[in-house]
């Protein structure tokens, strides 16, 4: 097993960690700020101990000793046959970044970026590497949310995407490809529409906050944990995709026509839902609260994982 290089050990670093450390690849984490990566170390045991409590990985020690923090850029890139950047979402320093890179990357070496919105056009066109450079964006924590979005810049070669695919897979990632770059990429812009309209329904008081939220998970999400929009309704019309687009595309059509004058993101609107939301979960417990959302994520994917192990319907994407 080839070893990987984390580039910022923040949130989204460490759980890169552990999804490379996971699979049997040695990890390398190298962060700027003094003593990070040593506390992301620390961080990622904890979290260990709870994917085992969960039942999700054998042995928490194993994994633990397979990342080890580099003191350097260079001694943290030295072999490696992939580089996984998640330095702060700013182009600048994105930029820079890619620059320190460059001096010291290997021939061969492929480097992903966790950018969560940041086209790799932006911030690798200056370097030597940037055919081995595309966005490589995960769902934070990429140890139980296994989607990672593959955004190639206009000079990433065809190469790049198909070994960092390949990668993806071999670690248990599911990766999805953009042809080209776009905004938000795929994940946001779905998540993008959702959230528009569930800001317009309580900006036109049609709903409360609670009941948007609660619509989604008792209803839409449900199925979403295992099938995707496209899926839904090729199952929810007798005759499939066209008989549902025949049945209801008019009323989605009018939805739509009727809506798009709205703004929404207002100000005054953030903070009628922050009170909302505040009302519900005081901030001071939103880290307990987060807390939770894993527990639920590692039951889901401990559910997933033998629901798919067991599958052999037709039509599995
Ligand atoms: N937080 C999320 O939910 C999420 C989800 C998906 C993708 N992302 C993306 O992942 C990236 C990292 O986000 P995060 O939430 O982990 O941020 P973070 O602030 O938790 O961590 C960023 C780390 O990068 C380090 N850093 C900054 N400059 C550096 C440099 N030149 N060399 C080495 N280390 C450097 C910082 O010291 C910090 O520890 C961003 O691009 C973000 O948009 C975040």
């Amino acid at each position: 097993m080839s070893p990987i290089a984390i580039v910022g050990a923040g949130l989204v670093g460490s759980g890169w960690a552990i999804v490379f450390a996971r699979a049997g690849h040695p990890v390398r984490m190298y962060d700027k700020a003094d003593g990070a990566a040593a506390r992301a170390l620390a961080t990622i045991g904890d979290r260990l101990q709870d994917l085992q409590a969960a039942g999700l990985i054998d042995d928490p020690a194993e994994i633990h000793a397979r990342i080890t923090v580099a003191g350097t850029l260079q001694a943290a890139l030295q072999d490696v046959v992939y580089v996984q950047e998640s330095v702060l979402e700013n182009v600048a320093v994105k930029t820079a970044v890619m620059s320190e890179i460059d001096a010291v990357i290997g021939p061969m070496t492929w480097v992903g970026s966790s950018s969560s919105g940041i086209a790799a056009s932006l911030y690798t066109q200056h370097v030597a590497c940037r055919a081995r450079c595309l966005v490589a964006h995960p769902v934070n924590p990429p140890y139980l949310a296994p989607i990672v979005e593959l955004v190639p810049a206009p000079w990433t070669a065809p190469e790049t995407v198909q070994g960092v695919r390949a990668l993806m897979e071999a670690v248990g990632q599911v990766p999805v490809e953009m042809t080209r770059e776009a905004e938000g990429f795929i994940l946001n812009r779905l998540q993008g529409v959702l959230l528009m309209e569930a800001w317009r329904l309580v900006e036109d008081g049609l709903a409360s906050v609670e009941d948007v939220d609660r619509t989604v998970s008792h209803g839409l999400g449900l199925r979403w944990s295992f099938m995707g929009p496209f899926e839904t309704i090729d199952l929810n019309a007798p005759g499939g995709v066209a008989d549902y687009a025949a049945r209801l595309g008019g009323l989605y059509r009018s939805i739509a026509a009727s809506t798009t004058a709205h703004l929404t993101w207002t100000p005054e609107l953030i903070a009628k839902v922050e009170a909302e939301r505040r009302k519900v979960l005081p901030a001071d417990k939103l880290g307990e609260r987060s807390a939770w959302r894993d527990r639920r994520l590692m039951a889901l994917a401990r559910h997933k994982r033998e629901m798919d192990a067991a599958d052999t319907t037709p039509g599995k994407v």
